[in-house]
């Protein structure tokens, strides 16, 4: 009966591209957590302080029923006045956040633009949307105006939606908001930022490369809340309006328990440690500037990867990285475009120099 599945497992097997779960161990070059909030003592002791002044583990429902919780609104009007939007709406994650975003807010007779390499979250809520999705060329801010052109040429008379990402999570480089910021503007178009790579690690107090654009009316973003922010969410960042559809229209929202408002708090002294010790995003800085010069190449992020190609032999080569004692893994399709198997090494405040170095003496 269960054939399919074993099958399935057995060619994905044969093709390198089998994934096990695997604890961890060795010196860590592949989280996201690049500040180093996860596991510090702020954040476990305003865990603590937010359990003994009563915050909920459970939220007992959603939002719109009785799982609203003083954390969440507490939270959503730190991120919007932290990150300068009007307003903020707060998920469980940043994949159901990018989900009931592009499901919901693109609407019959618009037109939704992605970059290429966007993030599977994004996919999948614009799949569920109303409107007709185009794929744009990595970072071809030419192409995407060509397709907005094109496509008002033939008639389109709705929104166009510009989706991207500021730092691309497997590759490390960065979109061109301003350039992308300035074409929605002569296009009148929507612009969708993910800042999941960029929240905490880039732009004055960690605001992301979006900073600059955010309370504009045309500006959408996400800061997931598991990656620099060191614990779990997503944080849609948001003209109040679109934030009021989304609680009225945004199925992601509304037929979900809301977040445990005990991950609010937690997030809450995420942003306030992202705030309060640039300290950390400096020492981040020191540590990538040390693995380019190690490395031979940089990206313009925290993310480097080392492109292999094949699948089974990026599997291969982090196994030899892994047993050196540094915990690098293989991505490969549909994670990256087929041919581009790569070790994506993440570098985080996790690590010191003398791992940075014998890492690239592994890799060599
Ligand atoms: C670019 C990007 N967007 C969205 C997500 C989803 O965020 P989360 O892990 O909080 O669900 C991720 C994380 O994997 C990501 O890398």
């Amino acid at each position: 009966m269960l054939d399919f599945y074993r099958d399935d497992l057995s060619r994905l097997d044969g093709a390198g591209r089998l994934r096990r779960l695997r604890g961890r161990t060795g010196h860590d070059f592949t989280s996201n957590d690049y500040l180093g909030i996860a596991q510090s003592a702020r954040l476990r002791d305003a865990v603590a302080a937010a359990l003994d002044r009563g915050v909920a583990v459970g939220s007992r429902g959603s939002r719109l029923l009785r799982g609203n919780d003083p954390e969440h609104e507490a939270l959503e009007a730190e991120a919007a006045a932290y990150f300068g939007s009007e307003a903020a709406l707060f998920f469980a994650n940043g994949y159901g956040a990018n989900m009931a975003a592009l499901a919901t807010l693109p609407q019959r007779g618009d037109l939704v633009l992605h970059d290429a390499l966007i993030h599977a979250s994004a996919h999948d809520g614009m799949r569920l949307g109303r409107a007709p999705v185009r794929s744009v060329a990595h970072n071809n801010v030419g192409a995407f105006e060509d397709a907005i052109r094109a496509w008002r040429a033939d008639g389109g008379t709705g929104l166009p939606w510009i989706v991207v990402e500021s730092v691309y999570g497997m590759d490390g480089d960065r979109a061109p908001l301003a350039e992308l910021a300035a074409l929605a503007y002569r296009h009148g178009a929507m612009l969708v930022i993910d800042e999941a790579h960029a929240t905490g690690v880039f732009g004055a107090g960690g605001r992301g490369l979006a900073a600059d654009l955010h309370g504009r009316e045309t500006v959408v973003s996400l800061h997931t809340c598991g990656k620099a922010l060191g614990a779990e969410g997503g944080l849609l960042c948001l003209p109040a309006v679109l934030r009021d559809f989304l609680v009225n229209r945004g199925r992601g929202f509304i037929f979900s328990t809301a977040p445990s408002p005990l991950m609010a708090a937690a997030v809450r002294e995420g942003l306030r440690m992202i705030a309060d010790e640039p300290e950390r995003q400096a020492r981040l800085w020191e540590l990538v500037r040390l693995a380019e010069a190690a490395l031979g190449f940089a990206t313009g992020s925290q993310i480097l990867p080392v492109i292999v190609g094949d699948d089974g032999a990026a599997v291969e080569r982090a196994a030899r990285v892994q047993a050196a004692g540094y915990d690098v893994r293989a991505i490969r399709p549909p994670t990256v475009p087929v041919g581009t198997a790569r070790l994506r090494l993440s570098i985080t405040t996790q690590v010191d120099a003398a791992a940075i170095t014998g890492l690239a003496e592994a890799l060599r």
